[in-house]
């Protein structure tokens, strides 16, 4: 044998956190086979796609089936339809000013902000919020630039920023300098958020340290609060120091269906090895169209309908309807007692373990005796211990019985 493997891909956490929760509940419903159970733990939508993106991708589907209309392989950065539609309706309306070429459109958040790691020296050092989407961690321990695991599950060269109760889920600013720093906000998975000062912080931070600030914004329609930024690009001087993430899928229920998208400025340079400026937006442009090939065109005209008037109220309606849950969800908590976070500015409930339990152990309990899913907030990272998320992606008739479940468990 002679084929040997990315040694870095040893040093990542047993399994990816949504695999192993799917296997405990496997587990459970082969024991428990009669058992219904209401699922709160992975963020995936219930409500089918509105019917005005549905006619869209039809249409669109009709087209590739017409000779006249069939279309091949598209632009490896997205369709300008698309593009544009993107700039006219998410940034404009901010007073932010973004060019087709910033814009690069993908089939997920997820392959992202995993994949942007890759234009980036291995020498960067990460900084992470703790507790943290698991994507960025792992995307970065398998390209090498985690080091050592340590006793405590953490990364030796990763710069963790523990977001708890006690400083009200808001991260310091690192200590030390750090060149990559994500931040997701609303943030998965505390649910909780940045104001625009708060934010700013980081982007002066960045802009004098010379780091590149990567933002997740894939919660940012769930935002109900003034003050609480959509983008990081509402902040002055941050198309110098940041990139954006946006998707789809949970604004406009497209987990299935696929469609997300990444700004990259053209402002923004990072170093070569001799100390030259590159450019990362042309970076990442030679990066996707070297392995990517672009989302299909169907799904780029339902993205593309999901902006049009019609199309935005029934977004808007689903977006309201799992809101109206997670009010539900932080009402009933409160009421039993139990301390609650998130929730107000996105889909996602933080819930203090009752007792100081175990992540793990109240997430079996929850299992076991109220049949509901949620996530150990331990799987997210260190600081996550003591908490679980759940969503409130569900329906409406499940998110009630799921309150109804846990207030009649001993907790
Ligand atoms: C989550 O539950 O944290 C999300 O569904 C993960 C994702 O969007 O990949």
């Amino acid at each position: 044998m002679s084929v040997t493997i990315n040694d870095s891909y040893l040093l990542l956490q047993d399994g990816y956190l949504f695999v192993e929760i799917a296997r405990r509940l496997e587990n459970f419903q082969k024991e428990n086979p009669d058992k219904s159970v209401i699922k709160m733990g992975i963020g995936d939508v219930t409500k089918p796609l509105p019917k005005t993106v549905i006619k869209a991708f039809k249409d669109a589907v009709e087209e590739m089936g017409d000779p006249d209309t069939f279309k091949g392989y598209g632009p490896e950065q997205g369709y300008s339809f698309l593009a544009e539609t993107i700039i006219k309706n998410d940034f404009k309306p901010n007073g932010v000013n973004i060019d087709t070429d910033e814009v690069f459109i993908s089939d997920g958040a997820k392959c992202d902000t995993g994949n942007i790691q890759e234009i980036f020296g291995l020498n960067n050092k990460i900084c992470v919020t703790d507790p943290v989407y698991p994507v960025y961690v792992d995307t970065n321990v398998m390209a090498g630039r985690g080091g050592s695991i340590t006793n405590d599950g953490t990364y030796k060269s990763i710069v963790y920023m523990p977001c708890t109760e006690k400083n009200n889920f808001i991260p310091e600013l690192p200590k030390e300098p750090v060149d990559l720093i994500y931040l997701c906000f609303p943030n998965n998975p505390t649910g909780t958020t940045l104001n625009k000062k708060q934010l700013s912080n980081f982007v002066e931070y960045a802009r004098e340290n010379n780091s590149i600030i990567l933002f997740d914004a894939a919660y940012e329609a769930f935002i109900t609060e003034n003050n609480v930024p959509h983008s990081i690009y509402e902040i002055n001087g941050s198309k110098e120091v940041a990139i954006e993430f946006r998707s789809f899928s949970k604004t406009a229920g497209f987990t299935g269906t696929r469609c997300a998208y990444t700004i990259v400025p053209k402002e923004l340079y990072g170093l070569d090895s001799k100390g030259e400026k590159v450019s990362i937006n042309k970076l990442w442009n030679r990066r996707q169209t070297t392995k990517f090939n672009g989302v299909s065109y169907p799904v780029q005209k339902a993205a593309e309908a999901t902006f049009s008037p019609e199309g935005r109220k029934e977004i808007r309606e689903n977006i309201n309807y799992y809101m109206e849950n997670a009010k539900i969800i932080i009402d009933k908590l409160t009421d039993l007692g139990l301390n609650v976070y998130g929730g107000i500015n996105s889909p996602y409930i933080w819930v203090k373990t009752p007792s100081n339990m175990k992540s793990w152990d109240f997430f079996d309990l929850l299992l076991n005796e109220a049949n509901i899913v949620g996530t150990p907030g331990a799987g997210f990272g260190l600081s996550g211990e003591g908490y679980l998320r759940l969503t409130a992606f569900n329906t409406l008739e499940n998110t009630k019985k799921a309150m109804t479940r846990i207030s009649k468990i001993e907790l």
